[in-house]
């Protein structure tokens, strides 16, 4: 018999049902009584003792349904020390519904913050296991978490619709894609979407660049051009600033988001025609694609078997295509950024995208 508790923090994404039925379909392979605790809306459930006792069947028929059957919400690991706005001590609460309950394992299914609260309940001694959801793609230790491969086609498809409109007026389109501090999501949608212009937090633009690129597309006889920008995608000048300053500055733009701000750059600097696509969280929604369903049920699968190994403290990751587990300590505080350097970068340049760089 195993008693296992399980929630899913932060941002929700595609395929967290499907990882959790992954577990779940693993453990019943290798054990014949397994309890579920299922904690409600992330580390609040375990915080506050909300949780329900659920068992296999309750995992069936969800592999393709978008969300989370456990609701979620955002826990930030930098108030995990701080008392609830009613005075609850959170890591000590988390410890005792655990210890109540008398859970063989905790498995939290989140992101970068979730799985630095995840190493920290196991400094303080309870067994967890971590598995990599998120649309950002930016989970260091792994290449590719859940999440990441739906979230890029719906952005894809977003950038396709656009295409055809774009195409008719001969118009300029900012499309704003998720991804406030890593710009993953936007690479990979930009480069399948056939955008002509990638711009990234990681390799800040000058709209001068920019302006140049629209202006080399149009001496082509290309009347329309398309610029995938991520959230968090910031200008040279705004980079060079000391961070508080740059904080400050961003957090009072007049516009309501990065989008809003190019475009009238755009349109101040080059005259053109720009119109606005926000996809939002449609990227987060709906059920996983194909290759997110095989990927959270494989990564579920070897949660079960280090469950039953009693391998605790472990992340799992993907690894040149292999499943496999690294300590969650050392994933835990860094960010999985995507580099200038990356091969990806150097190809979609190779293909003629600009980054609003040289
Ligand atoms: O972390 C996932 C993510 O979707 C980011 O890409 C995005 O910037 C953020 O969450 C949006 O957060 P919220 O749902 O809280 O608005």
């Amino acid at each position: 018999m195993k008693r296992i508790g399980m929630l899913t923090s932060g941002g929700d994404c595609q395929a967290l049902n499907a990882t959790m039925r992954g577990v779940v379909k693993g453990l019943c392979n290798l054990y014949d009584d397994v309890e579920i605790y299922g904690f409600l809306e992330g580390y609040k459930g375990l915080i506050r003792n909300n949780y329900k006792l659920l068992k296999a069947e309750d995992f069936s028929g969800i592999l393709t349904r978008g969300g989370t059957i456990l609701g979620s919400s955002r826990q930030p690991f930098k108030l995990m020390n701080q008392p609830t706005e009613d005075g609850i001590d959170k890591v000590k609460s988390m410890k005792e519904t655990y210890k109540k309950l008398k859970l063989d394992c905790l498995v939290v299914l989140g992101g970068n913050g979730s799985q630095k609260t995840a190493n920290l309940l196991s400094e303080e001694g309870l067994n967890v296991i971590g598995l990599p959801k998120t649309i950002d793609n930016d989970l260091w230790g792994t290449d590719m978490t859940f999440g990441f491969q739906s979230a890029v086609d719906i952005a894809t498809q977003a950038i396709d619709c656009i295409h055809t409109t774009a195409a008719s007026h001969n118009r300029v389109f900012v499309v704003e894609i998720m991804g406030h501090k890593v710009g993953h999501i936007t690479l990979h949608a930009g480069i399948a979407g056939g955008a002509d212009i990638i711009l990234l937090p990681e390799i800040p633009y000058d709209i001068k660049s920019v302006c140049k690129a629209l202006d080399k597309r149009s001496r082509e006889g290309k009347g329309f051009s398309i610029i995938a920008v991520a959230e968090g995608a910031i200008s040279k000048e705004d980079a060079a600033l000391p961070k508080k300053k740059r904080k400050e500055k961003l957090a009072n733009r007049p516009y309501p988001s990065v989008a809003y701000e190019i475009a009238e750059q755009i349109k101040d600097a080059c005259g053109s025609e720009v119109r606005i696509a926000i996809p939002g969280h449609t990227q987060r929604g709906g059920g996983p694609d194909a290759y997110d369903r095989v990927l959270s049920s494989r990564f579920g699968a070897y949660a079960a078997k280090l469950i039953h190994d009693e391998r605790y403290g472990r992340l799992v990751v993907l690894k040149d295509n292999d499943v496999t587990d690294i300590a969650l300590s050392e994933s835990a505080g860094k960010l999985k950024y995507v580099s200038p350097e990356d091969s990806i970068v150097q190809n979609a340049r190779m293909l003629g995208i600009s980054f609003g760089d040289d």
